[in-house]
C-alpha cells in the first residue's frame, strides 16, 4: 500500500511500525498539538489520518484533505472531536479505540476517586511545601471509601471496570444507564436508577457516558446540589459533561466534599476557580496514559486503517 497516511500527533513507535510496514507514505506532525493551519497544510492529499482528542477533524478539515480521504482513525474511544455527519457525506470510514483502555482508564478514575477522598493533592502539597509538623488526630480526614455506594453514571466498558473496583472495595453499586446491563447486575448487584436518585443516594458519583449533545452538562448546578455534603465527583469522559463553573462553585461552597477530574471544558484550560480549591484532585486528562494501554491503542488506530485502506473491514468502526 502506497497511499499518503496523515499521523497527526506523534504517537508510541508500535502504531507506526504498522504502518511503515504496510508501506504506507506517513507524515507524523511533532508539534504538540499542530496549530490548525499546520494541520490542514499537513492533511492536503491524505488518503488515512490518524488523529488524537486534540485535532477538531469537521467539513473545513475534510475538505483540506480532499477526495481521496478514505479513514479518519481516531486514537481514542471518544470521538465527539470528529463530525460523523462530514464524514458520512464524503464516505470517509471513521473508526476509534474502544476496548483496550478501558482497566487503565478505570484505574484513573479509581485513583482520582480514592486522591479526592483522601485528600492525597491536598496533603502532599503541604508535605512538600515543609508545614507538616506532625502526626495529627484530625490530620486530612476524609470520607471511607470502602462499604459505600457507588453511582456510576454510564455503565459501558469503562463504567463496568470501575464498578469490578468498586466491587473489591465492597462498595454497593448503583448505576443510571439506557439500557440495563445484567451481567454487571448478576455479577456485581449493581442496580439500575434514576439520574436524580443516583445523585441523591450515593457518596461516590463517577461518569462514563460519552459526550453528545445529550450528555452536555448533564451535570450542572442543579444536579450538584441533588448530591451529598459528603459525596465526591469523579469525572473522566469528557469535560463539557459537567458544568465546570457550577461544580467550582460548589465545591467552594462546600455542597459536596471533593472531586476528581482527568478532563476538562476546554482542554488545557482548566477553570480558574477549580486550580484555587484544595478539594479538587486535577489531572490532565491521562485516563488511557498507560505504556502498554498507548502501544494498544496507536496500533489498533494503525490496524484500522490498514484494513480501510486495504479494502477490508475495519476492526472498530464508529457506527455514525
Ligand atoms: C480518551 O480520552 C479517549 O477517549 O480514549
Amino acid at each position: 500500500m502506497t497511499g499518503k497516511i496523515l499521523v497527526t500527533r506523534e504517537i508510541p513507535e508500535a502504531g507506526l511500525r504498522v504502518l511503515d510496514e504496510a508501506g504506507f507514505d506517513v507524515t507524523v506532525l511533532s508539534e504538540a498539538p499542530p496549530a490548525r493551519e499546520k494541520l490542514l497544510e499537513a492533511a492536503q492529499g491524505a488518503e488515512g489520518v490518524l488523529s488524537t482528542v486534540t485535532e477538531t477533524v469537521d467539513d473545513e478539515f475534510m475538505d483540506a484533505a480532499g477526495d481521496g480521504l478514505k479513514v479518519v482513525s481516531n486514537m481514542a474511544v471518544g470521538y465527539d472531536n470528529v463530525d460523523l455527519g462530514a464524514a458520512k457525506k464524503r464516505g470517509v470510514v471513521v473508526t476509534n479505540t474502544p476496548g483496550v483502555l478501558d482497566e487503565t482508564t478505570a484505574d484513573v478514575a479509581f485513583m482520582l476517586l480514592l486522591a479526592a477522598a483522601r485528600r492525597l493533592g491536598e496533603a502532599e502539597r503541604v508535605l512538600r511545601a515543609g508545614r507538616w509538623e506532625w502526626w495529627g488526630p484530625k490530620l486530612f480526614m476524609g470520607p471511607d471509601v470502602w462499604g459505600k455506594r457507588i453511582g456510576i453514571i454510564g455503565l459501558g466498558r469503562i463504567g463496568q471496570a470501575v464498578a469490578r473496583r468498586a466491587w473489591g472495595f465492597g462498595m454497593e453499586i448503583v448505576y443510571h444507564n439506557r439500557s440495563r446491563k445484567e451481567e454487571a447486575e448478576k455479577g456485581l448487584g449493581a442496580r439500575r436508577m434514576e439520574l436524580n436518585e443516583l445523585l441523591e443516594t450515593s457518596d461516590f458519583v463517577s461518569i462514563h457516558t460519552p459526550l453528545t449533545e445529550d450528555t452536555h452538562h448533564l451535570i450542572g448546578a442543579e444536579e450538584l446540589e441533588k448530591m451529598k455534603p459528603r459525596a465526591v465527583l469523579v469525572n473522566t469522559s469528557r469535560g463539557p459533561v459537567v458544568d465546570e463553573a457550577a461544580l467550582a462553585g460548589a465545591l467552594a461552597a462546600g455542597s459536596i466534599f471533593a472531586a476528581g477530574l482527568d478532563v476538562y471544558e476546554e482542554e488545557p484550560r482548566v477553570h480558574p476557580k477549580l486550580l484555587e480549591l484544595e478539594n479538587v484532585v486535577l489531572a490532565p486528562h491521562i485516563g488511557s496514559g498507560s505504556i502498554e494501554t498507548r502501544d494498544k491503542m496507536a496500533v489498533l488506530a494503525a490496524e484500522n486503517i490498514r484494513a480501510v485502506l486495504g479494502g477490508e473491514p475495519p476492526k472498530s468502526p464508529v457506527e455514525g
